[in-house]
Order: structure tokens, then sequence, then C-alpha cells
């Protein structure tokens, strides 16, 4: 037992058995400790005290149709009565129904698996490309290249992929056929260039990288329509079509991770599909938005093409060998029938009421507001984002990325004793980790928006002007 139990058994037992995700635990414990949130309705979550707490985290930018919804609440209990579990061996409504919604929702890739969550949707994307090239013959064709700073996940080829240094840290070796190229980042440009008269010098890296690969042995490119947890990186809006153009020129596959930017996050249905038809990727995965939190679940959606080479019904691909191929992948929960359940209900909820546009109108108001609030702040040196998806970069006078970093962590702090729980960059990289991340549910009403702003102003007002 730990001398630190509390009266409260379940804290001390949160201490003595819990193990928090990304967390230094003596830090956490000799800090506030974390929150026991109890209790959840729209942007508000409340803690086991009774405290209410305006959630611009939306859990991990996940609740985009906010807390309490009762009709998702119902479908998980119809679904569960009825039939609680089956695997996708077989199948069920809910998977097929949910599918299917997919498919309309994203045209171009209409073949959906389900997995558990997004780390996995990416696995499964991984592993789909690798054998597609391998079925047309190229089994060379293994590399897949993503960019500087980006989150894919946390399993050991998710980190590969990703370029978030200090989370890969003490777990190599990782697989093998994984490479970034840079951040799009203007507002520290790694190739110290300035929009537009850089030309894109960043999506051009693809072309260079690719090159320098070898062509022949590049089998994806994965990119964030906005690199999310890296830092709320905003590209500029011909960003994405110029690497969609790099990809077909070299026959290499297109991955978009829409696991933050889907479902409304960034203002549309999905972040890529405001960059134009130019843009049209062969794999699409989601996660967090697409059951709003309520059930574990990620898909990851495939143009035909993809599909019915490696089944070897895809007319022009290899001869199939024997009865055909197929995709070597299960998991027990993939499509489970609640969690589609649920889904769907979520999607019936965005769609109704026009969530993804609302996320737009609140985010403009948000960047905003937040750009006349936080005007002339010595400490802030960015404000970026789309929809409600919104980063303010914080430095300070001495330039060291570790007082940025601790900065960060105090507005955070101070913000949540007011009563605004934020989010902000961890283990990003040894410069990265001064960023405050504001991703409130969709539905956050514009009072909570100008709420949020006067607290985050109010906070660097106190805790930013210590620094200077
Ligand atoms: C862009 C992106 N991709 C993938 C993931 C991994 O999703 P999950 O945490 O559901 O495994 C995340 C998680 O935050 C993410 O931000």
């Amino acid at each position: 037992m730990l001398e630190s139990l509390t009266a409260d058994p379940l804290r001390g037992w949160d201490q003595e058995h819990l193990w928090h995700p990304l967390t230094a635990h003596g830090a956490l414990w000799a800090d506030a400790g974390p929150l026991m949130l109890v209790e959840g309705h729209g942007a508000t979550v409340i803690d086991a005290s009774g405290r209410p707490y305006l959630d611009a985290t939306g859990g991990l930018w996940c609740v985009n149709v906010g807390y309490g919804r009762q009709e998702l609440v119902a479908a998980a209990s119809d679904q569960m009565a009825r039939l609680p579990f089956f695997p996708l061996t077989q199948s069920h409504p809910p998977a097929i129904r949910l599918a299917r919604r997919l498919a309309e929702l994203l045209p171009g890739t209409p073949r959906v698996f389900f997995t558990n969550s997004g780390s996995e949707a990416n696995e499964v994307a991984f592993k789909v490309v690798r054998q597609y090239w391998r079925r047309r013959g190229q089994p060379e064709r293994f590399k897949i290249l993503g960019r500087d700073r980006a989150y894919h996940g946390s399993t050991l080829a998710t980190l590969a992929a990703g370029g978030q240094a200090a989370r890969r840290q003490d777990y190599g070796p990782l697989p093998t056929g994984f490479g970034q190229v840079a951040a799009p980042y203007c507002h520290r440009c790694p190739f110290q260039l300035t929009y537009p008269a850089c030309d894109l010098r960043c999506a051009d890296d693809f072309d260079r990288r690719i090159q320098h690969e070898g062509p022949e042995t590049v089998a994806a490119v994965i990119v964030e329509p906005i690199t999310a947890g890296g830092g709320v990186l905003v590209p500029p809006d011909d960003y994405l079509a110029r690497v969609a153009a790099i990809c077909r020129k070299y026959d290499v596959k297109l991955m978009v991770d829409e696991v933050v930017t889907g479902f409304g996050r960034v203002g549309a249905w999905f972040g890529h599909q405001e960059r134009g038809p130019a843009v049209s990727p062969d794999v699409v995965t989601m996660a967090k938005g697409l059951a709003s939190g309520y059930q574990p679940i990620g898909a990851a959606a495939f143009a035909d093409e993809l599909f019915h080479t490696i089944e070897g019904t895809f007319p022009g691909t290899l001869p199939p060998t024997g009865a055909g191929d197929h995709f070597r992948h299960i998991n027990t929960y993939g499509g489970h029938p609640v969690a589609t359940a649920v889904a769907l209900a979520n999607l019936d909820v965005l769609a109704r009421e026009g969530l993804p546009e609302q996320s737009r109108a609140r985010g403009a108001r948000l960047l905003q507001e937040l750009a006349q609030a936080l005007a002339g702040h010595p400490s802030v040196r960015d404000i970026r984002g789309r929809g409600l998806l919104v980063g303010i970069e914080l430095g300070t006078a001495s330039g060291e990325p570790a007082s940025a970093a601790a900065l960060t962590r105090r507005v955070v702090a101070d913000l949540r004793a007011r009563g605004l729980l934020v989010g902000r960059t961890t283990d990003v990289g040894p410069d990265a980790d001064n960023i405050v991340i504001l991703a409130p549910p969709l539905v956050i009403a514009e009072d909570e928006v100008d709420r949020l702003v006067d607290g985050v102003a109010a906070t660097l007002a106190a805790t930013g002007s210590a620094n200077m």
C-alpha cells in the first residue's frame, strides 16, 4: 500500500493499480492528480466532487456529438439485448449498414475493414497495401513514407510510420520499411521558406524521397490532412493535392489518416474532402469521431482495386493462386455489433444536426476571438486550426524548448483550475511540446466558445507574463 492513500478508496486504488497512458506517475500525483470524471452533458463533464468542466479536449478529440446522447445509449442497449456479439467472420446488420454508410460518405474507398482503434486501422492499411503490391508482382514495393511530427498510433508499425521521436524512444527496434519527410509546418518552416514563394517545398519532399528510395520500392504515403497530435500543423490549401499528384506520378498509394480530422472535426465530414477531387485516397483510416467515443471502433476504407487485387478478382492482376487469396488479419471485436450500432446512431446525429458545418462556424469564431484576445501576447507564437481543431503555439523569451514546454504545462493546469480542460502536445519531440490544443465537442455553444477564449486569455495573462 502506498502511504499516500487517501480517505477516498478510489483515488488510492487509482494510485496503486492504474497505469495511465503517456503519464509520469510521480509528477501526476505530485501535482493535482488525474481528474476523476463521472458524468457529461453537451460539452461539459463533471468530476466526482460535482465540479463541472468545459471539455475543450472532447475526451481525446473524439466526443464529436457531445456527452449524454440518449439515442446512442438506446442504440447500444437495443443491440446488446438483441445480439451482443458475433465476429465478422460471419455478418450482422449494424456492421453491414455502417460499411454501406461509410461507402456513401467515401465513395472512392467503398470497401471497409473494421478495427478496434485508429492504430489498428493504420496497421491494417499497411498490411493491405503491402499485400496488394505482392499480389501485383512487386514484392519490393513495401516502404511506407509519412511525415515528421505525424502520429498514426502507438503500435510498433504505427510508431515507425509516425514522426514523433520521443514516442519511439526505448521501443526499438521498430519494423523496417518506414520513413518520414518534412512536415508542412509554415510557422517554423523546415526549409526556412515562406508560402507561397516556397512552391510547396514540403510537399515536394515526398517526390525527392520517393526518388531517393527508388519509386519501385515505395508502396504508399500516409498523411493526416492536418497533423493533429503533432501540433495542429495546418498545411496550405494546395498541399494535399500536390502530394496526391506525386503519388499518382509514381503509382504510390495514398493513405489518408482521418482518425482525428474525420466526422466533422475540421468542418467537413473528412478533412481531405475539402481539398478537391484531385485528392482521391486509396485508403482512408478513421476512429475517434466514428462513434464519438461512445464505443471503441475504428475502420480502414479501401479503393476497390486493393480489395479485388488481394482477392484475385480484379481484372489485370496476377491469376489467383488456387481459390484466390485473402487478407490474413482478424480481430475478435472489429465491427462489434454494439459499436457499429452506436456508430450508425452517431452518424445520424452528425448529419441531422449539421455538426460538420457547425464545427466550421464555431471554429472560425474560436480562431477569430483567440486572435483578438491574444494579440501581441509575448508568449503566443502562432494560433492556427480549422473547424474545431485549434492549436496555440507558445514560446518564452529564453527561446528554450524546455521552458516553453513547462509554460504549456502550466497553462493547461491553470485552465483546469478555472474549469476548462484543454490538451497539449506531449512527447512529440525535443522542441515540440509547446502547443495547447483545443478540440471541444462540435456541439459547443457560442457562449461556451466565448468562455473558453476568456479563460485562455486570463490564464495567459497570469501564467504567461510570469515568464517574460
Ligand atoms: C491521427 C491519428 N491517427 C491514429 C491515432 C491512433 O488512434 P487510437 O488511439 O484509436 O489507436 C491517433 C490517436 O490519437 C491519431 O491522432
